[in-house]
């Protein structure tokens, strides 16, 4: 999708932190943006400031894990910026701590909002995306977390993990239709993610294995991973610049290669030293097609 100039983008989570970024860097290349997110007052301080940067933009109050408000949602955004060829699904909540530690309601929270949020935006918008025959981009925010993991925030991970998936899948799926999918896997970036954790969280999933990282008396703006994060209107530019060249994976952190290099070493090494069964690889040519990577792997990377 080269032209964004004049087309609709509906971002969830876009009241602070990424979804802002994504937000701002969109309305700056011409595209009519619905930021959509649960916290109105926040949500409507952002919204302003993508106006008085002389961006078209409307606030759209929105549960991501509620299913009629998402039809509601759709028909209001139709009705008010037009048909939406940009679909930015990045509203999120976060767990941390060991895994065996999360409880239901942890699951249940991370679980509905991370992956059932995402989903139902693809339910929504993708067959009216469809219906519309323009092409168009779907971007579902997962993280790092997606890719890797070094132990505890398992909820998160696993939520992170089943987004790749559903992206990559989609992507498959929609290339025929002429509408690209890229996975935004970003390491830390800044943002309001502890506090909207916890102030989203609905009092029937209140129940919770999930502890702090800041230790008690540090400001969170103080630590090293904050101060060296990236900006959410960072990683808005590098998501327009994804979806200009259609990457599958939008990634923002150069440092994380060792992990990856050395996670797919360990898929490699632990692979079968057994001969390698032509009527096997026949019998599951189409499980076996690796289309979606090879092209993605020949792209130049990016300057
Ligand atoms: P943030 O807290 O600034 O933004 C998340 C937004 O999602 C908030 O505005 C929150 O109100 C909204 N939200 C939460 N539950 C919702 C619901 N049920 N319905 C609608 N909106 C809801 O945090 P951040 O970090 O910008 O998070 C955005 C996405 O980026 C999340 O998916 C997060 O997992 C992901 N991410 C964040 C990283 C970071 O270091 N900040 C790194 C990698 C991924």
């Amino acid at each position: 999708m080269v032209e964004l100039q004049g087309t609709v983008a509906l971002v969830t989570g876009a009241a602070s932190g990424i979804g802002r970024g994504i937000a701002l860097a969109l309305a700056r290349e011409g595209v009519r943006v619905a930021m959509a997110d649960i916290r109105a007052e926040v949500l409507a301080a952002a919204v302003r400031e993508v106006r008085a940067r002389s961006g078209t933009a409307i606030a759209v109050e929105l549960d991501v894990t509620d299913r009629g408000a998402w039809e509601r949602a759709a028909e209001r955004v139709d009705r008010e910026l037009g048909p939406v060829q940009v679909l930015c699904s990045n509203a999120g909540i976060n767990f941390v701590g060991p895994t065996q530690d999360a409880t239901f309601e942890d699951w249940d929270f991370c679980l509905g909002v991370n992956v059932g949020g995402a989903v139902n935006a693809v339910r929504t918008f993708v067959p009216r995306m469809l219906r519309l025959g323009s092409g168009g981009h779907v971007v579902i925010t997962s993280s790092v977390s997606g890719l890797f993991t070094s132990g505890g925030a398992g909820c998160y991970v696993t939520s992170k993990f089943a987004l790749v998936g559903l992206a990559e899948s989609l992507r498959g799926d929609l290339a025929p239709h002429g509408i690209g999918v890229s996975v935004l896997c970003p390491g830390p970036v800044q943002s309001d993610l502890f506090e909207s954790t916890a102030a989203v969280r609905p009092r029937s999933l209140a129940a919770t294995g999930s502890v702090s990282v800041i230790p008690p008396g540090v400001r969170r703006e103080e630590t090293p991973i904050f101060v060296t994060a990236l900006t959410g209107e960072e990683v808005g530019r590098r998501l327009v610049r994804g979806i200009r060249r259609n990457d599958l994976y939008i990634l923002t952190h150069p440092e994380i290669r060792p992990v990856l290099e050395t996670r797919a070493a360990a898929l490699r090494a632990a692979l079968p030293d057994e001969a390698v069964d032509p009527q096997r690889i026949e019998a599951s040519r189409g499980l076996l097609d690796a289309s979606l990577y090879a092209g993605e792997a020949l792209k130049p990377p990016p300057r």
